[in-house]
């Protein structure tokens, strides 16, 4: 059996069962504030490679002209929905972009939708996804054919999804309709590659300007973080920068609280971290938009290879 049949199986089989390990789950949107922290970074002619399976940080790049991307994930799915968002930003408009591809709380608070991957929008948009990765296309066809659209999105994407106007605020390509068109035009000239990796076990390939680790350090051990940033910093490029971890409702000043992840213990991690030079930025929380309050900071944690 070849690859892909393998991952295609692996997903028919989630699709039946109601329980996958917690990485299994596609996330629908970023549950990072992208916009609060995207201009740290140069991306315009410049290289990324970032993990993120649901595809918002690649898009958001994207945007703001990474025309080298690499996408790496230890979810196998990632690929199939970043072409999926593709073929749906290139065929659909914003409003309708979000009526298939949302579904808790929407289109309002307390009200899921039942129009979320809906055949009818899937059919519009089949003939672009076959331009556009013959994987993909057959992926998605099978899982339309084989489930129902609320059995694909309950049992193959994780639940961890924010209202509609957080998600907006979060992501500068769909700010507005202007933002999501030039996205669209600029999706032509980008062929992302793709890597389905565990960046805890396997050695990360290639030569980066600049690196989005995600918050993947929450769910890691102190000695999993530093191993996690050693390995990750080879393949990033000199001068280049690194997020090594999103860092939710937290700055400098937060005190520790020993309940949480190791990740927050600033002081500790930064110690740990001190050969890569790390520092923090702070910009207005995820918690921070949704409840409408400057004062939720979240900040990323930075390390440039000098
Ligand atoms: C930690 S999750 C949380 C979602 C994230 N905040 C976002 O906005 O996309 C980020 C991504 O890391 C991936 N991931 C988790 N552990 C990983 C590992 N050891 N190697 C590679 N990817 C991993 C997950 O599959 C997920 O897509």
């Amino acid at each position: 059996m070849n690859y892909f049949q393998e991952i295609l199986n692996r997903a028919m089989r989630q699709c039946h069962e109601t329980y996958s390990s917690l990485f299994d789950y596609i996330y629908p949107f970023t549950t990072e504030n992208i916009s609060g922290y995207i201009n740290e970074f140069t991306l315009e002619n410049r290289s990324l490679l970032t993990v993120g399976s649901s595809s918002d940080q690649v898009l958001n790049a994207i945007l703001y002209g990474c025309e080298n991307v690499t996408l790496l994930d230890i979810n196998p799915y990632t690929k199939f929905y970043y072409y999926l968002k593709v073929a749906c930003i290139l065929t659909l408009n914003k409003e309708e972009y979000l009526e298939f591809l949302r579904y808790y709380n929407y289109p309002k608070v307390f009200k899921d939708n039942k129009n979320c991957f809906n055949i009818e929008i899937f059919n519009k948009i089949k003939s672009t996804l076959l331009i556009l990765d013959y994987e993909s296309y057959l992926f998605w066809c099978e899982l339309f054919k084989n489930f129902s659209p609320l059995e694909i999105r309950k049992n193959l994407f994780s639940t961890d999804e924010d209202r509609t106007d957080v998600i907006v605020n979060s992501n500068p390509y769909l700010i507005n309709e202007q933002a999501y068109k030039t996205l669209r035009k600029k999706l032509e000239n980008v062929e992302p590659n793709f890597m389905t990796t565990n960046l805890l076990k396997d050695e990360v390939i290639g030569h980066f300007d600049n690196i989005w680790l995600s918050n993947i350090p929450q769910y890691l051990t102190t000695l999993e973080i530093k191993h996690l940033a050693d390995n990750t910093i080879n393949a990033l490029k000199h001068n280049g920068l690194m997020l090594i971890s999103y860092l939710y409702q937290t700055t400098i000043n937060t005190p520790y609280n020993k309940d949480w992840e190791p990740i927050y213990n600033l002081p500790q991690i930064l110690n740990l971290l001190k050969e890569y030079n790390p520092y923090l930025s702070s910009f207005l929380g995820v918690k921070g938009l949704k409840f409408k309050d400057e004062k939720i900071k979240d900040s990323i944690i930075l390390c440039r290879k000098l």
